[in-house]
């Protein structure tokens, strides 16, 4: 499907909860994405894992592209591989429209940045939660998203780090407003007001979703949660 993402449209419809499909039943993703459209979402959050960077491995291209077969909704690629920019045009091609890239492997994201935006994409930043904010802020007003992670990445279900609270917060002040500022790693009933507290306004959430029997009831609840007023949730 051909997606034209804009970022100003879904600024203007933050707080965003971004489901994770790391936590979806792989075995139906058809019927998971199509209940996701039905409750409301208006992103996807798709975590590529390459055994290097972090300790597991989830999936890859031809999974993206099985993935923009069957929905519009924008695509966003979290990179969690020690060498994204072998990869940027591949997942473009395959139907990303974010990329992010890791501030651990690339301390100087602007080149890849460059890249991502030739390809006709955006472009994100992220940091694991050891990694000083500082390493972050002199690129946020080049990235269009700045992703704060709130767990080791790797694995869907840990346990909320507040260490990315007060990354966040500085995340906010020095970026411009047009930035969705994310944050990725056990958000849920618990967490996703602290983080949107400090500033996020795209919430990335894998089993506190998609683990839940009601997923509509949950969806909007964590809406609601992060901030959002009724009338925006569907
Ligand atoms: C972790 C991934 C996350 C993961 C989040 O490495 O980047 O996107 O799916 O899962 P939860 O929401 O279960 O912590
Ligand atoms: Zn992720």
């Amino acid at each position: 499907m051909n997606v034209v993402l804009n970022i100003s449209q879904l600024l203007q419809s933050v707080p965003l909860v971004n489901p994770s499909l790391l936590a979806a039943d792989f075995a139906d993703l058809r019927t998971v994405i199509k209940q996701l459209e039905e409750v409301g979402a208006q992103i996807l959050h798709l975590d590529i894992m390459d055994g290097h960077f972090v300790p597991n491995l989830s999936f890859g291209v031809p999974v993206v592209e099985a993935i923009r077969r069957i929905t519009a909704l924008p695509l966003d690629v979290h990179l969690m591989l020690a060498n994204p920019e072998a990869f940027l045009s591949v997942f473009r091609k395959a139907g990303a429209d974010i990329l992010s890239v890791h501030i651990e492997v690339l301390p100087d994201p602007r080149p890849a940045f460059d890249t991502i935006r030739k390809l006709g994409a955006a472009a994100g930043i992220v940091s694991n939660p050891p990694t000083p904010v500082e390493a972050v802020l002199p690129f946020v007003n080049d990235a269009d998203l700045i992703l704060t992670m709130s767990v080791m990445p790797g694995f869907g279900g840990q346990s909320f780090n507040p260490v990315a609270l007060e990354k966040i917060k500085r995340i906010r002040s020095a970026a411009d407003a047009d930035k969705l500022i994310s944050v990725d790693g056990g958000i849920g009933d618990e967490t996703i007001a602290l983080a949107a507290q400090a500033g996020a306004n795209l919430f990335v959430t894998g089993t506190a979703l998609l683990g839940k029997p009601d997923v509509k009831a949950q969806f909007q609840r964590l809406r609601r949660q992060a901030g959002a007023n009724g009338t925006h949730c569907q």
